[in-house]
């Protein structure tokens, strides 16, 4: 039997900051507002000039480092992202370019908020099927050329980032289970209109805003809730486990409101779970990988460490995953 291990990881935010007391300079809210609401206190935006596959290149470049290996030796790269460079081609050709790899299998994968997710079980299948050995999972965003700065019910949660993972195969554990799941029939909830075959660029779209995102937050707030407890505690289970065996839970930093709400029906202490969307706010796909290579550089997870990782967004999905670190 062979496993998927995560040998490696990285991740990149950009410099330039944006606080939450800049939001009050061009919308109207208060820093009070976003931090008793969310938890977020700052988010981190590109500078002009640079795009998701820059920001996934640096996260990847620092999770081959830490993994010791070098970029000839993958055999695939999986991205999840909703902010790629382009629609097509997708942003992991655009890696496997930059990166210097063979003609290797790559492509995007679009699953919400729960594209690490998605593509980290899509790349264990994988390695456990034997037709992959190395591969990059990467979640990578620039979330805020795709945030309407007129709606403050949005762009005060989301920000940029990028972050990767080495999966490798090994004869031993790695990832004990993973779960995904999918609800397509509220998908506007959480959606952007404009830029695919319903709604392509026109002069309309364009004054009708339809390239930014669009939500309704209240009600996503409780089917996040609700996906990220169900998909957690399904993941423990299927690895046979009980939730006092994690040793680090690495939630979807959306909002420190979902994460206790989840973190309490999970009965886990505060200490086990990670976060760090007060720095971030939500990088979507990228939010899982971010934190979790924080985690594992500040000590707060170390090898042989049980990890849960759960992540919900747009469609809906969702999905969690168990893994010896
Ligand atoms: N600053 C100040 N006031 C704001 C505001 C802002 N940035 N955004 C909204 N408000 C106002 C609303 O207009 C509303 O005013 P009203 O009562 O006069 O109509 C009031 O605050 C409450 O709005 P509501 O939407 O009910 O707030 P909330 O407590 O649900 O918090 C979110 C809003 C967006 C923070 C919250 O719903 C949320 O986090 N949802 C989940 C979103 C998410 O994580 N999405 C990504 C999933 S991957």
């Amino acid at each position: 039997m062979k496993y998927a291990k995560i040998q490696g990881t990285g991740s990149c935010a950009p410099d330039n900051v944006l606080s939450n007391e800049d939001l009050e300079k061009i919308i109207d809210t208060s820093d009070e507002w976003i931090t008793t609401r969310t938890g977020i206190k700052q988010r981190r935006i590109v500078d002009k000039g640079k795009y998701t596959s820059d920001l996934a290149m640096e996260a990847c470049i620092r999770a081959l480092d830490d993994a010791n290996m070098p970029a000839s030796e993958l055999d695939g790269i999986i991205l999840g992202t909703i902010s790629p460079d382009f629609i097509f081609p997708s942003t992991a050709c655009i890696l496997q370019s930059q990166l210097g790899c063979g003609n290797i299998m790559a492509f995007d994968l679009l699953a919400g908020c729960s594209g690490f997710q998605y593509a980290l079980h899509v790349g264990n299948g994988m390695i456990c099927s034997g037709q992959s050995k190395n591969l990059l999972i990467v979640g990578a965003e620039v979330l805020s050329r795709i945030m309407d700065y007129e709606d403050r019910s949005t762009c005060i949660l989301f920000g940029d980032g990028a972050g990767a993972v080495v999966l490798t195969q090994s004869d031993e554990p790695g990832v004990m289970s993973s779960i995904l799941n999918s609800d397509g029939d509220n998908w506007e909830m959480l959606y952007m209109p404009g830029g695919g075959s319903r709604i392509p660029a026109t002069e309309e779209s364009v004054k009708n805003r339809d390239h930014y995102l669009k939500m309704n937050g209240r009600d996503v707030f409780k089917v996040a809730v609700k996906s990220l407890e169900t998909s957690s505690v399904a993941a423990v289970e299927k690895a046979n486990l009980k939730p006092d065996d994690i040793d680090l839970f690495v939630p979807h930093q959306a909002n420190l409101r979902i994460i206790d709400a989840v973190r309490k029906r999970l009965d886990m202490p505060e200490e086990k779970v990670y976060i760090n969307l007060d720095k971030y706010g939500n990088t979507s796909s990228a939010s899982v990988p971010i934190a979790l290579d924080e985690a594992v550089k500040a000590g707060r997870a170390k090898e042989g460490d049980i990890i849960l990782t759960a992540a919900f967004g747009a469609g809906f999905t969702w999905g969690a995953s168990i893994f010896k670190l």
